[in-house]
């Protein structure tokens, strides 16, 4: 994605990470049960489950997702190109901790009674977050693969407007329940 970003002319800029401690599922599993499956006699097994000794597949539990942060190239400096179309510098006194915002995101996964029906649903918080830091009240946020909606309720909570893309019809009619909701609550629409 990073290098097809690239590609397309966008300024690679940083990875960020979203860091999360709760409820990412370990990915690596134990041989035995494929070493009680061989066809080899019981000595075998056990000799191979000795030698073996609780192992397992070479995966470390996921605790984090890396996010490319880039720009589009700036129209002269970064002055003239904020003044022109305010956007491509950031505001550093949005914090989720207390401290000038870093490149590591803490945020919890979304727990299971706030999800939506997408399997990869970002949490809102992490995606206010940056939102605040990225953009000021009033502008646009673009997200070409919106999903279950995450980015437009985050969106709508810190007073941007938003653009969303989607292909799965399903996750469109959430994203628009979701987007329903949020106005509702908020007492005004973008
Ligand atoms: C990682 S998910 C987004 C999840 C979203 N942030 C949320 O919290 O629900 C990416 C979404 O992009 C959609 N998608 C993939 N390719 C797309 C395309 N070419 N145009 C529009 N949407 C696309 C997928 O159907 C999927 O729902």
């Amino acid at each position: 994605m990073t290098v097809a970003s690239e590609d397309a002319g966008f300024w690679i800029k940083d990875m960020l990470a979203w860091h999360y401690t709760k409820r990412a599922q370990a990915k690596a599993f134990t041989l035995d049960h494929f070493i009680d499956k061989k066809p080899i006699p019981q000595k075998e097994k056990e000799r191979l489950k000795n030698k073996i000794n609780g192992r397992k597949t070479p995966q470390l539990k996921p605790a984090f997702e890396p996010l490319m942060l880039a720009q589009k190239p700036l129209e002269g400096t970064f002055i003239n190109n904020f003044d022109k179309w305010a956007v491509g510098l950031i505001d550093t006194s949005i914090t989720m901790d207390g401290h000038f915002p870093s490149n590591v995101l803490k945020v919890e996964k979304t727990e299971k009674k706030d999800k939506h029906g997408h399997p990869t649903q970002k949490p809102v918080a992490l995606l206010e977050h940056l939102i605040k830091i990225f953009t000021q009240e009033g502008q646009t946020v673009l997200d070409p693969f919106i999903g279950s909606g995450s980015t437009a309720v985050a969106c709508y909570k810190s007073k941007r407007k938003v653009i969303g893309y989607e292909l799965e019809s399903k996750y469109t009619s959430i994203a628009r329940e979701r987007i329903q909701k949020e106005v509702a609550r908020a007492g005004f629409a973008y």
